[in-house]
């Protein structure tokens, strides 16, 4: 399908959930759209933005918004992040190097994850723009200390620590499917992927599904479920700000903590040297019951936002979302799921459009809220805040 073709039928990105679903073998479907245990945290993270009213002001002439920003020194086109997710492949080949083109074509960062199907190397290769990588820290340091150098050598321009992954979440989607280490699909899901026929061509067509950046590093079978089996072994409960400390010590650019939602935690970060935080509870996949990331912003923003970058992810799903977090202070925000969507149904072309829904709707609630560019956007936007005047647009009309 043409570019124009897909914009015209795909308006927003629950068309490209919808289509999703239906292209999808459930088992991947709901691997993606699922959360932990009851999913009260996943409904949250969407829910929790509906509840910010914007309260816009008129006659600004704001002209066309200019959506720009700078991170740790990188000039972005758009305020939206690629967040990471391990596994794109098995939605379409590639699928890595699929949206970190997609993201580079309109300006943005990709953020690939440690858990990704192509290596640091080969997503360098085959997409040289701006990229991060996430890492664990492992129980064994030797193995978090080598893919931290390996992202170094790859020239990854920051790197992100998810800290809310002691373990992993239960996400009982998945348990149900059948969807979990060691794998028990019963025959109902079989015959749901290979019924799932354009899906099942092409990923037989791909190479070779793996967690491609542990290949050859374990010592041990390195085929798909035994390399999942692993890096879950691998994960530590006992992680702690000690840990913090030594990868500040590994890495010298830009390192951020992915999964901080008390205040508190985010000021050790800064004591500790960390120069950014992603407000995120890993899209309700961790602890469910966890405050929405929208809810423990501002909290966030109010300890260490005039001192670190803070950015946030999770539930965001229209441009007029990522303004209120703009407003609430976050630097940009990061989508995980909505560009599994657009991959799932068209490729590179597919998170191209998700990306393009986002600029577009965000250009549009700017003009529609009179905000002309993102420094001008806080929380005198939101209906709590517009106690204080907007002093910067009345300035602007009286000049
Ligand atoms: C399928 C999937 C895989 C993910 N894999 C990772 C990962 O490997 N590392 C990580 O830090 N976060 C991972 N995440 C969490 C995302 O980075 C992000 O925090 C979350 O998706 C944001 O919420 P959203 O999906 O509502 O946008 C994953 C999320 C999904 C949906």
């Amino acid at each position: 399908m043409d570019r124009e073709k897909l914009a015209r039928r795909f308006y927003n990105i629950e068309t490209l959930r919808r289509t999703a679903r239906r292209v999808l073998p459930k088992v991947i479907f709901d691997f993606a759209d699922g959360g932990a245990e009851d999913e009260i945290t996943l409904a949250r993270n969407e829910d929790d933005f509906d509840a910010l009213e914007l309260v816009p002001r008129m006659c600004t002439g704001v002209g066309t918004p200019d959506l720009s920003t700078e991170l740790f020194g990188q000039r972005l086109r758009l305020p939206v992040l690629i967040a990471p997710t391990g596994l794109s492949g098995i939605l379409w080949p590639q699928g890595e190097i699929a949206a970190a083109r997609a993201a580079h074509a309109a300006g943005t960062i990709f953020c690939q994850s440690h858990g990704s199907t192509c290596t640091i190397e080969e997503l360098a290769q085959a997409a040289p723009g701006p990229r991060w990588f996430q890492v664990f820290i492992y129980r064994d340091r030797g193995l978090t200390q080598s893919l931290v150098e390996r992202a170094e050598r790859a020239g990854c321009s920051a790197l992100v620590l998810t800290v809310d992954t002691q373990l992993l979440g239960q996400r009982e989607r998945d348990l149900k499917n059948g969807f979990a280490i060691p794998p028990r699909l019963g025959i109902s899901s079989m015959l749901d992927m290979v019924l799932h026929v354009p899906w099942m061509v092409r990923m037989r067509a791909a190479r070779h599904i793996n967690f491609a950046n542990y290949r050859g590093t374990t010592g041990q079978s390195e085929d798909i479920v035994s390399l999942a089996a692993y890096i879950a072994r691998m994960l530590d409960p006992e992680l702690s700000w000690r840990d913090v400390a030594w990868l500040r010590g590994l890495w010298r650019g830009p390192l951020i903590l992915k999964g901080i939602l008390h205040p508190e935690d985010a000021r050790i970060a800064l004591e500790e040297g960390v120069d950014g935080v992603i407000v995120s509870n890993h899209g309700g996949r961790q602890l469910d019951g966890a405050v929405s990331s929208i809810r423990a912003l501002p909290r966030v923003v109010d300890a260490v936002g005039e001192k670190m970058t803070v950015l946030v992810d999770g539930g965001i799903r229209r441009g007029v979302d990522v303004l209120r977090a703009l407003a609430l202070g976050a630097r940009a925000v990061l989508i995980g799921r909505p560009h599994w969507w657009g991959l799932a149904v068209a490729g590179e072309a597919g998170v191209a459009l998700v990306l393009d829904i986002f600029r577009r709707e965000l250009e549009r609630a700017m003009v529609l809220a009179g905000c002309a560019r993102l420094t001008e956007v806080d929380r005198r936007l939101l209906a709590t805040g517009v106690e204080s005047d907007r002093a910067d647009v009345r300035l602007r009309l009286v000049r």
